[in-house]
């Protein structure tokens, strides 16, 4: 994705370089443990693209606290970013990653062990600050959208190479797993701010449009790019039974049956010997002559068609402005 032009927004760099800040004081080391030492310096490097606290700052600028709440903002910023870092970690590990960000991941600089524990590590460090800045409303949502995000990865995991699997429990799924997230951090900017109780329901429903798409594009992305993205191997979702919406409309569709046959192939047990770039191929025809990549494509641009529907309704100015930019960047090319 190309990069959102924070420059547009007055003030805003200034306030993702404070989450920063916070995002290293969260991960300050207090043991003097050398090997947790450069576990922790490994996770506040490898910076992402931050796009969960960017709508949560952008959101906090829509209600009356705003500018008074700045800093609280960012303290929540740096809270969300790291419940997403922890989840990376995690999820490197259940995946067997390399790479992430384009560096090495935990697990596989560490090892999985230290990977788990490094999680937990991070977890329990935004608990603690959460406490200590006394947010029992932004800490009891997030609680609860971890335990959506633990969800939808079990409700994935679970179905994983279920070719029968309905596409409404991969949508349940990407909301847990991804859009939950994008609610929250809209949710808590909306809180924090002091947003009356409409807007805060359209900043929620953003959010939730932004994640479905968000989610939706990196799985698209996983059938489609030419080359490996962000570290992760072009069609690992299917090789590994994670079969997401380009997969499962065409599987519900006319060369479904061949599909399914190819995904059984490559499937746990398979007993026949085959070559992999042969099936590969032939799925990405399937997917393309049975419209599974169109009908993602479209339904990216549904869900950026309703978040724009959504943000018209609030009154004009630089935040509806920065929300109709992040979403044409995240759905350019779908
Ligand atoms: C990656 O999220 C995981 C998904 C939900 C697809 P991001 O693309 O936001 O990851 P970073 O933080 O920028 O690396
Ligand atoms: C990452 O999901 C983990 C969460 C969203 C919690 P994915 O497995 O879909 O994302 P990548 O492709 O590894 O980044
Ligand atoms: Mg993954």
């Amino acid at each position: 994705m190309a990069s959102f032009d924070k420059n547009k927004i007055e003030g805003l760099k200034d306030d993702l370089k404070l989450v920063d800040v916070y995002v290293d004081e969260y991960l300050r080391d207090e043991s003097g443990h050398t090997t947790l030492r450069s576990v922790l310096s490994t996770i506040s490097a490898t910076g992402g693209k931050k796009v969960r606290p960017l709508v949560l700052l952008l959101s906090g600028r829509l209600g009356p606290k705003w500018p008074a709440c700045r800093d609280r903002l960012c303290k929540m910023g740096a809270a969300v970013e790291l419940i997403h870092t922890a989840s990376l970690i995690h999820d490197d590990i259940v995946d067997d990653s390399p790479m992430r960000r384009r560096k090495r991941t935990v697990q596989s600089k560490f090892g999985k062990e230290m990977a788990v524990y490094a999680g937990d590590f991070v977890l329990s460090r935004i608990v603690y600050y959460l406490f200590k800045e006394a947010s029992i409303e932004a800490g009891m949502l997030l609680a609860k959208t971890v335990e959506s995000m633990c969800c939808g990865e079990i409700g994935q995991y679970a179905g994983s190479y279920d070719t029968e699997a309905p596409i409404k429990d991969y949508l349940s799924n990407i909301f847990g797993k991804t859009a939950s997230l994008f609610v929250a951090a809209c949710a808590i900017g909306a809180m924090e701010s002091g947003c009356d109780k409409k807007t805060s329901m359209i900043l929620r429903q953003v959010g939730e449009h932004i994640g479905y798409l968000f989610q939706l594009r990196d799985d698209l992305l996983n059938v489609t790019s030419s080359t490996s993205s962000e570290g992760k191997p072009v069609h690992s979702d299917f090789i590994n039974g994670i079969y997401t919406m380009p997969i499962l409309h065409a599987l519900h569709h006319p060369g479904g049956g061949r599909l399914r046959e190819l995904l059984h192939t490559i499937g746990p047990g398979a007993e026949v010997s085959y070559n992999i770039e042969e099936i590969e191929k032939e799925v990405e025809d399937i997917l393309n002559s049975s419209r599974g990549i169109e009908f993602t494509r479209e339904t990216i641009r549904a869900h950026a068609r309703q978040a724009e529907e959504l943000l018209e309704t609030l009154p004009k100015g630089p935040v509806p402005q920065g929300f109709l930019e992040i979403l044409e960047l995240l759905s350019a090319g779908s």
